[in-house]
């Protein structure tokens, strides 16, 4: 017969084990490479400086669920071992200091901690090496409320938003810049920090107002790589994201041509009505020109999404993000955000339509011959 205190710690050792196998199960689940593929996952690195923090991210992380179930065991071991019998009155004996455990319990987390900085601080130093040599991609990140502008410093000086096109194997060097500054009641973007995050690509980077950050990427194979802005940075922190589209050199070098290869400014002034609706006072259609206030349009329908890559870029989102867009976005109504045509400027539902289907059907490399919901 096993007595009450056996059956106790049989019970508590089940428990544990249990616990471990739940653990280990879910972390090896789904294979080589954990959780979602969902463009978005630091577990499933595309290239080799995200490798090398998932490479750093894995010990450790067995190292911590050891001590914790170390500590978690040694806990319910005692609580079970030294638990008040029915029946005894005593108290347990007191004890005062024990200077061999105290030292024991400082010293030994002290040395996991200095063997755990050895290569943690390597790989901070490694990831901070900026790449040099003539193949390495040179691309301006800035940052604005709530959108990511790109400016390539390759000699092109395209200029776009959201999303950032990349060669495969190639070293992406990216300077940092924080938001502009500005001035009046509604100026709230000066002096906020936002951060800009690729998961599968590197690690994060504070963009900071002021200083220029650097950060660098890499893709391993074409693909789609989305991120999102990691400070918050006002209500819409979470529609601040942004996409790499890692592609071969040949087709980097193509999407790069057609954006130089864009229509005339004139043509597009003409197509969006600028005389009445003053698009240009904040937008560029020019390549290389960005906009004073908001994202360059050049192909824009060339692009997934819009608006801080929230929207899907289809008719339905693009004519009424045209007609009132403070009411798609939280604090939309921000200076330098896009005003709302419908409350403010007159525009009627239609004139929004049209300036939708011309913009998705004219501002595409390859326009298509009908947009849904466009007049063919
Ligand atoms: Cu920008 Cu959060």
């Amino acid at each position: 017969m096993l007595d009450r205190t056996q059956r106790l710690r049989r019970a508590c050792a089940s428990v544990v084990v249990a616990l471990v196998a739940a653990m280990v199960l879910a972390s090896c689940g789904s294979g080589g490479g954990a959780g979602p593929k969902n463009q978005q996952n630091a577990l499933r690195p595309a290239g080799p400086y995200a490798h090398k923090i998932l490479n750093l991210f894995t010990p450790f992380f067995w190292i911590a669920i050891l001590i914790g179930i170390a500590v978690t065991t040694a806990t319910i071991y005692v609580a079970v071992r030294f638990r008040v019998k029915p029946g005894e009155e005593r108290m347990p004996k007191q004890t005062h200091g024990n200077t061999a455990l105290e030292v024991g319990w400082t010293i030994v987390p002290a040395l996991i901690l200095a063997v755990m900085a050895v290569p943690t601080v390597a790989t901070i130093f490694d990831l901070a090496r900026e790449p040099v040599g003539p193949n390495v991609l040179h691309v301006t990140v800035s940052a604005r409320q709530w959108w990511w502008q790109f400016t390539y410093d390759d000699g092109t000086n395209i200029v776009t938003a959201n999303e950032l096109h990349i060669p495969v194997r190639t070293p992406v060097s990216l300077s940092l810049v924080g938001p502009p500054l500005c001035t009046g009641p509604r100026c709230y973007s000066n002096g906020v920090i936002h951060s800009f995050w690729i998961p599968e690509l590197n690690g994060k980077k504070d963009v900071v107002p002021g200083r220029t950050q650097f950060l660098k990427l890499y893709a391993d194979h074409p693909g789609t790589y989305r991120g999102q802005c990691a400070e918050y940075c006002g209500l819409s922190h979470a529609d601040m994201r942004m996409r790499v589209i890692a592609s071969s050199q040949a087709d980097f070098k193509a999407w790069q041509a057609s954006q130089l290869a864009a229509k005339p400014e004139s043509f597009y002034l003409t197509g969006v009505d600028n005389s009445t609706w003053h698009c240009t006072e904040c937008h560029s259609f020019v390549p290389k020109v960005p906009g004073a206030q908001a994202p360059n349009l050049t192909h824009l329908a060339d692009r997934q999404a819009f608006a801080g890559d929230i929207y899907k870029m289809n008719f339905d989102n693009l004519w009424q993000w045209i007609w009132n867009a403070p009411a798609r976005k939280p604090m939309g109504n921000l200076q330098g955000h896009m005003p709302s045509f419908k409350n403010d400027r007159g525009m009627t539902e239609q004139q929004a339509k049209d300036i939708a289907c011309f913009l998705l059907k004219n501002t595409a490399t390859n326009p298509p011959a009908t947009v849904e919901g466009c007049p063919s």
